[in-house]
């Protein structure tokens, strides 16, 4: 019998927790639980969807003691595990953080660009309280962290809480690897999945190319995915990638021509973000953005579905969904519980990794994980156009994170200068000045 967990889930109001709670429910066979703790700062939010999965915990695993809190104290004591996704300022910030950038015909994103680091300036804080939280409280717990900007947090603990146990973690790559999957399918007919190939991938955080894709027999399948790729980019006739938003069909798309840029590699999608800027923007509505589609979309239904299991006191008819991320996330606290040595992409300090690049870059390469944490495998040398591209980003979100530290106008405004999706000084400092304006609750004074 293995040892139970007991995990805090911080963010205990995002869209995401209700499918990870259920993701940890459905794994207790390899992971089982002893108690989650819900713990977000904003009691009416977390409530909402804590009053939820109470009722469905009761009725799928009363076993497991089930609470929610804002207090720190009561969260982060006698855990195991935190596993955090906060999103500081709501989706109101996100849809500034994109809406603000396209004003000034600049990419408007999440975590890409100037809206990826105005959202980094505010979760840099927070996110460290988290740790500082469950260190104090909790010394042997680990954090697997999957707030956003996941780049700029994972520099901002590399630099301010090294050596703490914390690892950053993302489901892009996951993601992708599963739709992987399905244009095999769609190509050969073969059913794959993720944990059916063998990767190689490096890159930084929604930054990153695929260098090689095998199956476990050592076939190469990245012939199949480059025609595919090269044709269609990511899109495929699988019911997942059918019903995804029309913002990510289009960015799915767009990685045919992210591909032709590299064909030796396979890329992540977000470089469209970097490398068609322009495409993007005259494609994006700057009165509707993603933050827009997920209101309307993933935020309503969730809570949508969780007022209607109070109502009915029953989950029956209203079963939340599972995303990709939530089985990585159980597969990463199996590693480190269970000392597996599972082969996973982490975020974690460069460290001579890949040795033509800077050692104290974060950056996503494949990592054994065992109780001890990541032990990062060797990638070698990198090519010219993606050293030249990482080196820049990378840049900037060191810049990011030290305007953050010292408080400086000047190191932001660089940051957002060097971005490759920022035209000039100028502008820059337009959406900067903007940016300060929005974000005067959240950031700290820059001067
Ligand atoms: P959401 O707004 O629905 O939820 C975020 C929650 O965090 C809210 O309830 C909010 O009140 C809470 N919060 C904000 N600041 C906090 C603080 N200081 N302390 C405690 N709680 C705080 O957002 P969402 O769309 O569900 O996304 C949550 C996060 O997960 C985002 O950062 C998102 O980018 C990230 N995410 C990451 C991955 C990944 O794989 N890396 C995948 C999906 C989402
Ligand atoms: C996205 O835009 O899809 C991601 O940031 C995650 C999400 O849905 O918010």
């Amino acid at each position: 019998m293995r040892e139970k967990s007991a995990i805090c889930i911080a963010g205990g109001g995002s869209t995401f927790t209700p499918g990870i709670v259920l993701m940890l429910v459905e794994n207790q066979d390899r992971f089982p639980i002893s108690k989650i703790t819900l713990y977000d700062n904003n009691a009416e939010r977390q409530d909402k969807l804590a009053e939820a999965c109470a009722i469905m915990l009761k009725e799928k695993a009363p076993e497991i003691e089930f609470n929610w809190t804002t207090d720190p104290e009561t969260a982060f004591t006698g855990i195991d595990f935190v596993m955090a996704h906060i999103r500081v300022g709501l989706y109101a910030m996100r849809e500034l953080d994109e809406k603000i950038p396209l004003k000034y015909g600049v990419v408007g994103q999440e975590t890409c660009g100037p809206g990826g680091m105005a959202y980094g300036m505010r979760s840099i804080g927070p996110v460290i309280e988290i740790l500082d939280y469950m260190e104090k409280y909790s010394p042997n717990a680990w954090m697997l962290n999957y707030s956003n900007p996941a780049a700029i947090v994972a520099e901002a603990t590399r630099r301010l809480r090294p050596g703490h146990r914390i690892i950053n973690i993302c489901d892009m790559p996951v993601g992708l690897e599963t739709n992987m999957c399905s244009i095999i399918k769609d190509e050969t007919g073969r059913e794959l999945t993720r944990n059916d190939m063998e990767i190689r991938y490096y890159g930084l955080n929604h930054f990153g190319w695929w260098t090689q894709i095998q199956d476990k027999e050592g076939n190469d399948l990245m012939p199949i995915l480059k025609k595919h790729i090269s044709e269609m980019g990511y899109a495929n006739n699988s019911p997942e990638f059918q019903h995804r938003d029309p913002s990510w069909v289009e960015t799915y798309t767009k990685a045919k021509d992210v591909y032709a840029l590299d064909p030796e590699t396979v890329p992540n999608t977000y470089l469209k973000y970097y490398l068609y800027p322009d495409f993007v923007v005259e494609h994006s509505d700057p009165n509707y953005t993603r933050a827009n589609e997920v209101m309307d979309g993933r935020e309503k239904t969730v809570f949508g579905q969780a007022k209607a299991i109070v109502e009915n006191g029953t989950s029956k008819g209203n079963e939340f969904a599972v995303g990709v991320h939530a089985s990585f996330i159980v597969d990463l606290a199996c590693a480190l519980k269970f000392n597996t040595h599972e082969r996973m992409l982490l975020i974690v300090p460069n460290e001579g990794a890949i040795e033509n690049f800077d050692p104290t870059a974060m950056v996503e390469i494949p990592c054994l994980v065992g109780s001890n944490g990541p032990e990062p495998l060797k990638i070698g040398d990198i090519p010219t156009f993606q050293r030249g591209l990482m080196t820049e980003q990378v840049c900037v979100e060191k810049l990011v994170v030290e305007a953050w530290i010292e408080h400086s106008y000047q190191k932001m405004w660089q940051a957002i200068t060097l971005s490759k999706t920022v035209p000039s000084g100028k502008v820059a400092k337009q959406i900067l000045d903007e940016l300060i304006e929005a974000n005067k609750d959240f950031w700290p004074e820059l001067k």
